[in-house]
């Protein structure tokens, strides 16, 4: 079934609570839906049709978008393979990821529990390939289901052919940017434990439990609890900027940079990344602290006590603009500190 409503406010789509109203928003619930949606209602929908997940990784404008905000009310979930070692599964592109990690965890299966508790669907998390505590949804991910709006036909990609790499996919680049909408993802879970228990504090986190996929999921709900916003409390859309990639050559001059501004570069993370040789990962969090930015704000637009590199709606009224304005401000301090200029991982719509 398709549902299409006109002149909508979108503040509940986002979660970074955005106030604002699209020209319409049409939700789809199966995928036979879609051929439909671009065939015989795309002259009644206003252009561009977006698809978003929950929103959890956009800043909406403020006043109003014109285009159409497609949403995917599509939820099922069918095993499609079950041999002994594992089960892939079939996930529609509107489930949530983090429903689905719950009942799959529960059942003792392996593969996503490190990404517990990050917002957004399964749709989305195919494209913007979420990653936490070492593990990233491509890492499980076997292959994608989408609707080609431009050939009018569905086509199942397998993963290896979708560019996977930190916080990127072929979706978010031309020729699939804006003509493939996801239908269905399908990932592979393991039922021989695979933990992934090195990232950070993780294992005194589970305090000596035995790790199954339902306690590490535990111990990373917790962890993102006691160091992230929760969007039911305040508006954010997570990690607002990437970890900025550096080629080894500029850390010395990096770090000589920054000494001169008067900050102690001797704990400074440098993540050496195996596929990328040459270039190190520096951390954004870590960069925004040392420039003296927790709690720097512009009106309602705040960075979180915890991990500055969220950005937070705090009192609910933050407008676009707000976030737009200290997302700039926080780029041209560590700038200025460091000669690393931060980019958004959140989309500007
Ligand atoms: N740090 C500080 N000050 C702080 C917080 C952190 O200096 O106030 C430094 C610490 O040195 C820490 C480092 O920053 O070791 C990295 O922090 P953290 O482990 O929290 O990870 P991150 O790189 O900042 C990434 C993801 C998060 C994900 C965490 C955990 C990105 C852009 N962000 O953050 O993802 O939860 O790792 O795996 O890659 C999201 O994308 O919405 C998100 C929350």
């Amino acid at each position: 079934m398709i549902a299409v409503t006109h002149d909508i406010p979108y503040k509940l789509f986002n979660t970074m609570g955005i106030a604002g109203r699209a020209a319409a928003v049409a939700v789809w619930d199966a995928p036979d839906d879609l051929p439909t949606l671009f065939s015989d209602l795309a002259g009644s929908l206003p252009a561009p049709v977006k698809p978003i997940g929950q929103g959890s990784n956009i800043l909406f404008p403020d006043g109003r978008f014109e285009g159409t905000i497609l949403l995917s009310g599509f939820t099922v979930v069918e095993p499609i393979e079950s041999p002994e070692a594992g089960v892939t599964f079939r996930i529609g592109a509107g489930k949530r990821l983090d429903d689905f990690i719950a009942e799959t965890a529960a059942e003792g299966l392996w593969g996503l529990e490190n990404l517990s508790h990050i917002p957004g669907t399964a749709g989305a998390a195919a494209v913007q390939n979420v990653g936490a505590y070492g593990v990233e949804f491509a890492d499980c991910l076997v292959a994608v289901t989408c609707y080609d709006v431009a050939d009018r036909r569905f086509v199942t990609l397998p993963a290896g052919e979708l560019g996977y790499g930190y916080r990127d996919s072929a979706f978010k680049h031309p020729p699939m940017r804006g003509r493939m909408i996801i239908c269905s993802v399908d990932v592979r879970l393991s039922r021989v434990p695979a933990p992934h228990l090195d990232y950070g504090n993780l294992r005194s986190c589970l305090k000596g439990a035995v790790p199954t996929p339902l306690a590490v999921r535990e111990a990373i709900v917790a962890t993102r609890r006691s160091k992230l916003p929760e969007i039911t409390e305040a508006g954010s859309a997570g990690s607002f900027f990437k970890n900025p990639v550096v080629s080894v050559d500029r850390l010395s001059a990096i770090r000589e940079k920054a000494e001169s501004a008067g900050i102690d570069t001797s704990s400074m993370p440098v993540y050496q990344l195996a596929d990328s040789p040459g270039h190190a990962k520096l951390s954004a969090a870590w960069l925004i602290d040392r420039s003296g930015l927790k709690g720097a704000r512009v009106r309602s637009a705040v960075t979180w006590q915890t991990q500055p590199l969220v950005i937070v709606n705090a009192d609910g009224h933050a407008t676009s603009a707000d976030v737009k304005a200290l997302a700039e401000h926080i780029i041209a301090e560590v700038d200025s500190r460091f000669g690393v200029r931060l980019t958004p991982e959140v989309e500007y719509l």
